[in-house]
């Protein structure tokens, strides 16, 4: 018989994983301590954006297949449980707040049945899962817990669900193995890699992984740092280093830097845990990262500054992009976000733009002004910035958009528009890392 899944948290991660196992054929059960999330997804309606979700949503509620409900006692009959829990960065510290995995652990503890698999795949500091485990075990000795990291990306996480790269699976035992093996038999036969490893393993391949991506992205901007030093230009750059297969020319966009609800949040709770585990000095230099990171935004403001003649009081700034990347209505730590609300602090009068994510930006900064349409958001602007790389802003018009400001600079955070169309159409074009010809 088909195992039957739950599905413990149903944000970003859950309910994705939720809809996509559904849609393997699986009866599954999401659950919630948030009431008003599982009201939402019960209707199939997704509570953030993310493409292709909503319409797989609906088709597997109304399969039959996928249910949702507010109380955990509804978990009892399920063979596997997922934990997608949020583990977001504790207030006032970099380590990793995990409130909401131990309850959960808690929660589930009580209801699994003899027998039953407890998966963990939130992102969690190494020894998290051997510690959740002996919980587990003490509290429901015929339990048993795996750890299987998650590496979907938002804006493709239906994709990524369905046909990941790898399948990781942390186990101590081979039955929950065999159990996983049954769960992804679909993936496995798409020859999608299976890498078993032990817990604290499975753990840091997550961590390893982001901090790599992190390490890459604050490489390439460390490498504009030093083109726009040099007279250099880092989009060549990148272009003639990724050629290199060892390289590789993904995430190496340099710009405004990463943002979002994962890599800077991991790359911090890594050290964290790097330091209580006496390994502190291994992954310093993730620090660094952070810190190039960071330096973007500012770099970014300077270009603004120098444009402005150093008074931004008063001045009009068109913001193109609220989101932390496009095709995604997230705007934790957002590096466009961050900017809008620090040139917004230095006296500049700004609009954003963002297709979808103008709702939660407004949540974070109710004091910035937001427009719906582009073409008002250039309406006599003084300087345009392109701050998050969503395809209708590639697709302006700069000849129209020209007409409409009041003074043809753009600067590109995210070196992603033509730069010879705007160059063309009478603009002076900035960007990071690059010569900033008129
Ligand atoms: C990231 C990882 O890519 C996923 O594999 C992982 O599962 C996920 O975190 C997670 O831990 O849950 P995500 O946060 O959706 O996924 O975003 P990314 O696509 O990695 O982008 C992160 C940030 O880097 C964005 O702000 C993006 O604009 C920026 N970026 C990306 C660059 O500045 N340059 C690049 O070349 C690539």
């Amino acid at each position: 018989m088909a195992l039957k899944l739950s599905v413990i948290g149903t944000g970003y991660l859950g309910a994705t994983h939720a809809a996509c196992m559904a849609s393997l054929g699986f009866e599954v059960i999401g659950f919630d301590t948030e009431g008003s999330k599982i009201d939402l997804l019960a209707k199939g309606k997704v509570p953030f954006y993310e493409p292709e979700l909503e319409d797989l949503l609906t088709a597997q509620i109304k399969s039959g297949r996928l249910t949702f409900t507010k109380d955990i006692k509804d978990l009892a009959d399920a063979d596997v449980h997922f934990i997608c829990v949020g583990t977001p960065q504790v207030k006032g510290g970099n380590a990793a707040d995990l409130t909401y995995v131990n309850s959960a652990l808690e929660s589930i503890a009580k209801v699994v049945k003899a027998g039953g698999l407890v998966v963990g795949k939130s992102t969690v500091p190494v020894g998290t899962a051997t510690r959740l485990r002996n919980r587990l075990l003490e509290l429901n000795p015929k339990a048993d817990l795996a750890w299987n990291p998650e590496f979907l990306r938002e804006g493709f996480a239906v994709e990524d669900t369905l046909h990941p790269n790898r399948l990781v699976v942390g186990v101590v035992n081979d039955q929950a193995e065999k159990v996983l093996k049954e769960v992804y038999a679909a993936n496995l036969s798409e020859n999608t890699p299976w890498v078993r490893a032990d817990l604290p393993t499975a753990e840091l391949v997550k961590v390893a992984a982001n901090s790599f991506l992190a390490t890459k992205i604050s490489f390439i901007n460390a490498m504009a740092e030093i083109c726009e030093a040099a007279g250099g230009d880092v989009t060549v750059l990148a272009k003639a280093i990724g050629y290199d297969p060892r390289i590789g020319s993904r995430f190496l966009q340099a710009g405004i830097g990463f943002g979002g609800g994962c890599l800077p949040k991991d790359i911090r709770a890594f050290m964290a845990r790097a330091e209580e585990l006496g390994a502190k000095q291994a992954v310093e230099f993730l620090k660094e990262i952070d810190a190039i990171n960071l330096r973007a935004r500012q770099r970014i403001i300077e270009l603004v500054r120098k444009d402005l003649s150093d008074d931004l009081q008063g001045k009009k700034v068109a913001i193109l992009g609220a989101a932390f990347k496009p095709d995604s209505d997230d705007v934790r730590d957002s590096p466009a976000l961050d900017i809008a609300a620090q040139i917004q602090a230095a006296g500049a009068v700004v609009t954003v733009h963002d297709p979808k994510a103008i709702a939660n930006a407004q949540k974070r900064f109710p004091a910035l002004k937001f427009a719906e349409d582009i073409d008002n958001t250039l309406k006599d602007a003084e300087i345009v910035l392109h701050l998050t790389e969503w395809k209708i802003y590639r697709e302006i018009d700069p000849i129209k958009a020209k007409s409409l400001v009041k003074s043809a600079i753009m600067i590109d955070g995210r070196n992603a528009l033509d730069r010879t169309s705007w160059l063309s159409a009478g603009w002076k074009f900035r960007a990071l890392g690059r010569a900033n010809n008129e």
